[in-house]
């Protein structure tokens, strides 16, 4: 017997490999091709009466969009955060909501953990200064920074990836404080200490942070926050630009605490050129690229697909942030 098609829409070209493996199903696929995400009345005219739809954290899926297709089975999102979805409405309406938890988290440690080597050594100050011809000689004062050994780095939030940073300073012999809304405890081998977010500012003096962006940690690091940091600290973003107040971090850095900032999510992604943050001299940002490596993304982009797969054929999602 055979079966109608299934509609799904995808909203960007993806790794090809997981773009074969949705060729051979009997779907009808709508794929978005196109580097940039489709706008919002594409996303909603695009979704209307579609099975299934695997999207990307630059797609908002909000209830009007689930609402448009009685027929919508799955939402499968290229990425771990999910908070570009209403994942309460499409609970609701029973539809799991599938993400790409882990095969991410040690490229993204080791991003934050380059963002946070890149501002303690000014790696991106030095290159310029090379370029720009000012290399004259060596000098004994000549782009000094700080150390990471030795030196104290509080990780706000230690699920998967917080604790891959801590992996990772542990063997640049720093010490290591932690906050954790669960109050979970860091493995023995991390020699880490639960400390109150109070704690943490004071005491450290690199920030890293990896939270998720939900009600409760909406704009979690603010005016307070910077002003409790110390002097030469170094504050390093990589979880959701929502997580900090950011007229708070451009008020913090003109002031000098923390000393530097190195972010690669913003509040508005793309950051907009005229943004007073890009005019401050002690940022690093980047482009939200944690997670991009090229076997990274292939395995998120397959993992979305055994998501969108599995949704379509009724089963369980082997990562569903929602119903199962
Ligand atoms: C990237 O930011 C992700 O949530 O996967």
């Amino acid at each position: 017997m055979t079966t109608d098609p299934l509609k799904v829409f995808v909203t960007r070209r993806l790794p090809q490999p997981a773009l074969d493996r949705l060729a051979d199903q009997n779907i009808i696929l709508d794929l978005w091709d196109s580097d940039l995400p489709p706008d919002g009345d594409t996303m909603l005219s695009h979704s209307m009466d579609i099975d299934g739809i695997l999207c990307l954290l630059t797609d908002r899926i909000d209830a009007k969009l689930i609402e448009q297709s009685n027929r919508l089975r799955v939402i499968s999102n290229m990425a771990v955060g999910t908070d570009n979805i209403d994942v309460k409405y499409a609970t609701e309406r029973g539809i799991p909501v599938g993400n790409t938890p882990n095969v991410l988290t040690d490229t993204t440690a080791d991003f934050a953990f380059a963002l946070l080597m890149s501002a303690a050594r000014r790696i991106v100050e030095a290159d310029s200064y090379v370029r720009e011809g000012q290399w004259k000689t060596w000098g004994p004062n000549v782009l000094l920074g700080h150390d990471l050994h030795g030196a104290t780095l509080g990780i706000i939030g230690l699920g998967a990836i917080g604790r891959g940073v801590a992996l990772r300073a542990k063997g640049f012999s720093m010490n290591i404080l932690y906050t954790s809304r669960s109050r979970s405890t860091a493995p023995d081998n991390l020699n880490a200490t639960l400390v109150t977010l109070e704690e943490l500012l004071t005491n450290a003096d690199f920030v890293s942070v990896h939270v998720p962006l939900t009600d409760e940690t909406r704009n979690l690091i603010g005016k307070h926050e910077f002003s409790l940091m110390k002097q030469n600290s170094v504050f390093v973003n990589t979880s959701r630009g929502g997580v900090v107040d950011q007229q708070a971090l451009i008020q913090a850095l003109k002031e000098g605490k923390p000393a530097m900032a190195a972010l690669d999510v913003t509040t508005v992604e793309p950051i907009k050129m005229d943004d007073e943050l890009l005019t401050l001299p002690n940022l690093i940002i980047t482009p939200h690229i944690a997670s991009a490596s090229v076997t990274t993304r292939t395995k998120m982009a397959n993992m979305a697909v055994d998501n969108l797969l599995a949704g379509l054929r009724g089963s369980p999602l082997p990562n569903c942030v929602n119903l199962q």
